[in-house]
């Protein structure tokens, strides 16, 4: 396996220009919505990672014709001779992903039935789908658990109905559009999820010709129609990517031009890189390629309180790579994260490098959460800055894995990073882009 282990000489400031494309978590959904239209969609500046490639995989078993279109970057997808797939061939093509669970209203509204495999993804909590199964449930499907994954039918066909999510789930949210969108009468959504990738998922849906009114207070209604069609559409781009490689400028000293990052998807983690005292600079001239600097300006870097939250708080993917950063800010930073419970492991191996990050089961910070009266370390205490040592690493998750490779870039001395290739499935061409901001890598 030495192929997957990356060697970066730490200690170079990261100095240069990239691009970060279309959202890794709006991207394979828009491929699944592509399953809804009975003429052909095209989608523009797709990142090549793998939970695009699980996908193109998957819906090529279900009879959708995947090509590249003739611009770079650009999919065509179509659906016109949809076909139902063996669970043991979507087995072999599920892969670690959670978009899976996502295809079941598209399959029952096309084909009648759905085998949703065993659900991979990162291990960073629980990942219950019950929101899911409930809420498809209630449009009048039938789930029956299997061997290896889940049969779900639609004997009666797919009802609109009312549904209040426990919490604003972004999976559950994008269920219940994919699913209402074609379902019969009325759907009416409380408690949704409303990031970004959502509101982008629902203009990709209203290209299709849906019907879908965003209330004020997470309330969605959707009024089902009996036909889409296929859209055209240029994703918005991922905001995760570039608070990642911004984290990285900060924890570096470095200064990084991001082409394609949009200010208004980076609003709340803008005024976070500012009061820890990281620069930016939006480029929006007209007819310019548009993009956000971000550097770190000099001195001391400040500590912070921060909790991650749904949108439009401060993004739980933001979290890993920002606290790299915090590692170097002087003072004590707090970090409660309130999305996940287990999202807080990776802090071992920064404390390896010389960090010292405490992790606690209390609500730090100020505001109780669902994980306060249970035994999850979901609060961090981060003292600095600290000076970050070369260490040997293995990649747990997609998140923590890239803020692996910050620490190991912001670190004196040669690190060797372990299971490098996990972080694929969300970041387009990360060694390159590594390479191109002066980052010392080679493979090991
Ligand atoms: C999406 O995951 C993203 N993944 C995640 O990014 C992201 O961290 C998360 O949303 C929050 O923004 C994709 O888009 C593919 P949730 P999702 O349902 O939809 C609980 C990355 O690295 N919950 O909003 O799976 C759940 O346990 C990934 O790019 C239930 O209890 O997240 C969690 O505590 C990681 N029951 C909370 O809701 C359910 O049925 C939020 O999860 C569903 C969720």
């Amino acid at each position: 396996m030495t192929d997957d282990v990356l060697v970066v000489h730490g200690g170079t400031p990261l100095h240069g220009q990239i691009r970060a494309r279309g959202a890794k978590n709006l991207v394979p959904k828009a491929m699944v919505a592509a399953l809804l239209g009975d003429t052909p969609s095209r989608l523009h500046d797709v990142p090549a990672i793998r939970d695009v490639e699980i996908v193109r995989g998957l819906l090529g078993l279900h009879g959708v014709r995947v090509t590249d279109g003739a611009e770079p970057c650009e999919l065509v997808l179509d659906p016109t001779n949809i076909e139902c797939a063996s669970s043991d061939e979507i087995n072999v093509h599920a892969g670690s992903s959670r978009i899976p669970i996502l295809l079941c209203g598209p399959l029952l509204h096309r084909v009648g039935h759905a085998f949703i495999p065993d659900l991979g993804g990162c291990n960073i909590g629980g990942r219950p789908i019950d929101f899911h199964l409930g809420a498809l449930r209630e449009f009048g499907a039938l789930v029956e658990k299997r061997a290896g994954g889940m049969d779900i039918t639609s004997p009666n066909g797919l009802h609109g109905c009312k549904l209040s999510l426990p919490y604003p789930s972004v999976g559950a949210t994008e269920q219940i559009l994919l699913t209402a969108v074609m379902a019969e009468g009325v759907t009416e959504l409380r408690n949704a999820a409303v990031e970004p990738e959502i509101i982008d998922l629902i203009c990709v849906l209203q290209k299709m010709g849906a019907i879908i009114r965003v209330r004020t207070d997470r309330v969605i209604e959707i009024e089902g129609v009996r036909r889409l069609r296929g859209y055209s559409h240029r994703p918005i781009p991922d905001r995760i990517e570039v608070a990642s490689w911004a984290s990285a400028a900060l924890a570096t000293r470095g200064d990084v031009m991001i082409r394609g990052a949009r200010q208004v998807d980076m609003m709340t983690f803008l005024n976070t890189f500012t009061s820890v005292g990281g620069a930016f600079e939006v480029d929006d001239r007209p007819g310019a390629d548009g993009g956000i600097r971000f550097w770190h300006p000099g001195g001391e870097l400040r500590a912070v309180v921060l909790e991650t939250d749904v949108h439009p708080g401060f993004m739980t993917d933001w979290q890993q790579p920002m606290v790299v950063a915090l590692t170097q800010a002087h003072g004590i930073s707090i970090m409660h994260e309130t999305v996940y419970e287990r999202r807080l492991g990776y802090t071992d191996a920064l404390n390896q490098m010389g960090a010292t990050i405490q992790t606690y089961r209390e609500c730090l910070g100020g505001t109780p959460c669902r994980f306060g009266r249970r035994n999850f370390r979901h609060s961090a205490v981060i003292a600095g800055p600290s000076k970050l040592y070369a260490a040997d690493l293995v990649i747990p998750d997609l998140r923590a894995g890239f803020s692996h490779l910050i620490a190991a870039m912001a670190a004196a001395g040669t690190s060797r990073v372990y299971g490098v290739d996990l972080i694929k499935r969300g970041y387009e061409d990360f060694e390159a882009k590594m390479a191109a901001l002066g980052a010392r890598v080679e493979r090991g």
